[in-house]
């Protein structure tokens, strides 16, 4: 079984809306210069409480329900985020233990574009034949590590996760090909300077607001329209596909501009890119498998379409894979999924007997009817 398919699918998003309008209260900033330079109208911000382990345990139940099985069935957990809780343990162990599964974890940083790497990561362990069912989360609580005096970072970002099981499956679903990219030599463009190995955390970190997200948005904003239509055309390429075949292409939600130029570049219409910018910002790796959840919610990804999922980010990073939907199960039976496994073989075993009963008090009526 060398396919990947996508067998369940969830997302979390904070109650908490930070409207452009709200924005405009703190920093020097208007919401018509955030919705016409970027598409952004509102974001989510993770209140107290609220974590990147959090959100992903909620939209991971959800993904797991949606596939009918439980966290100890899986065999990998895979979190794409920049935003961990902290910086040790690894955040995709307390998922993992949060779950209740019983397997293996790891946590990949790869900016924004980490779920698409991740897809392709667990598409891998899939075809080599390691593993059936594997967890791949996108996940962030950027919100954290951004200045909120800065109008120049604070007015994108958003928080949120969404969550994929990945199952082995003998049709050619899943991940059809993909392609990974990485160009170090800009990683300046997008940086949190402080509080790693070179910055360690100080007094003169925090003096100089060095934790926080910085970014030369202009150079990001050149680099993604540079990438963003290439990959995507070489993932298409490589699957063996044409650009005829893409029935939705999921792009990394940074700026609304970004997408319409990679629009044009592929020479596709805008109706063939799911585009929810406008309510979320950018929630960095969440973004794509956020945007993938909507897209199926909204019958715009259905059984059997063929998508692009393509992204960029910090590292810089970019990512584009093909990705052919399977069946698409819905949770008819999300009760009785959310039942452990010991209750429900009671369950069975009640029902059973309960029939058993009402067919041996039945049978003399029936035996009577009948020889009549
Ligand atoms: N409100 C009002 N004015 C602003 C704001 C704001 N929130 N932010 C910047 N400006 C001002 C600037 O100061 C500048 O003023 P100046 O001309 O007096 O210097 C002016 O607006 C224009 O600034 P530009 O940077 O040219 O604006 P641009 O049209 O390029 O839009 C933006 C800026 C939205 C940041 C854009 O460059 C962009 O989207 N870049 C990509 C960013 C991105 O995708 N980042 C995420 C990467 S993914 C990851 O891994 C996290």
């Amino acid at each position: 079984m060398k396919y990947g398919r996508i067998a369940g699918w969830g997302k979390c998003v904070p109650q908490k809306i930070v409207t452009n309008r709200d924005l405009e209260q703190t920093v020097d900033t208007s919401d018509e210069w955030i919705v016409t330079r970027t598409g952004i109208r509102e974001r989510r911000i993770a209140g107290e409480g609220e974590t990147t382990a959090s959100m992903s345990v909620a939209a991971a139940r959800q993904a797991l329900d949606r596939a009918g099985i439980q966290a100890f069935d899986l065999d990998l957990i895979l979190v794409a985020t920049s935003s961990p809780d902290y910086l040790l343990p690894p955040v995709s162990s307390m998922i993992q233990d949060q779950l209740g599964a019983q397997c293996g974890a790891f946590t990949l940083v790869a900016g924004c574009t980490g779920f698409v790497y991740g897809l392709a990561t667990a598409q891998q362990f899939i075809a080599g034949g390691a593993y059936k069912n594997i967890l791949v989360i996108g996940a962030e609580v950027i919100s954290r590590n951004i200045d909120w005096t800065d109008r120049n970072t604070c007015v994108l970002f958003g928080d949120g996760a969404g969550a994929v099981v990945v199952q082995a499956s003998e049709s050619p679903t899943g991940v059809l090909s993909f392609v990974l990219g990485s160009d170090g030599s800009g990683a300046e463009h997008l940086i949190v300077p402080g509080g790693g190995v070179v910055m360690p955390m100080s007094q003169r970190v925090v003096d100089e607001r060095a934790h926080y997200i910085r970014m030369n948005g202009r150079e990001v904003f050149k680099f993604a329209t540079r990438v963003m239509g290439k990959a995507a055309v070489e993932a298409i390429e490589k699957s063996g596909l044409t650009l005829a075949d893409i029935d939705l292409v999921i792009p990394h939600q940074a700026n609304e501009r970004i997408i319409e130029l990679a629009a044009r570049q592929l020479g596709l219409p805008l109706d063939k890119f799911f585009i929810n910018i406008d309510r979320y910002g950018n929630t960095s790796a969440a973004s794509i498998p956020i945007a993938l959840v909507e897209a199926i919610e909204q019958g715009r990804c259905t059984e059997n379409s063929t998508l692009v999922l393509v992204g960029f980010g910090a590292g810089l990073t970019w990512a584009a894979a093909v990705v052919k939907m399977g069946v698409l199960e819905q949770p008819r039976f999300a009760m009785w999924r959310t039942i452990p496994g010991r209750a429900k073989t009671r369950a069975r075993l009640a029902m059973g007997a309960l029939s058993m009963r009402a067919g041996a008090f039945l049978l003399p009526f029936y035996t009577r009817v009948t020889r009549r």
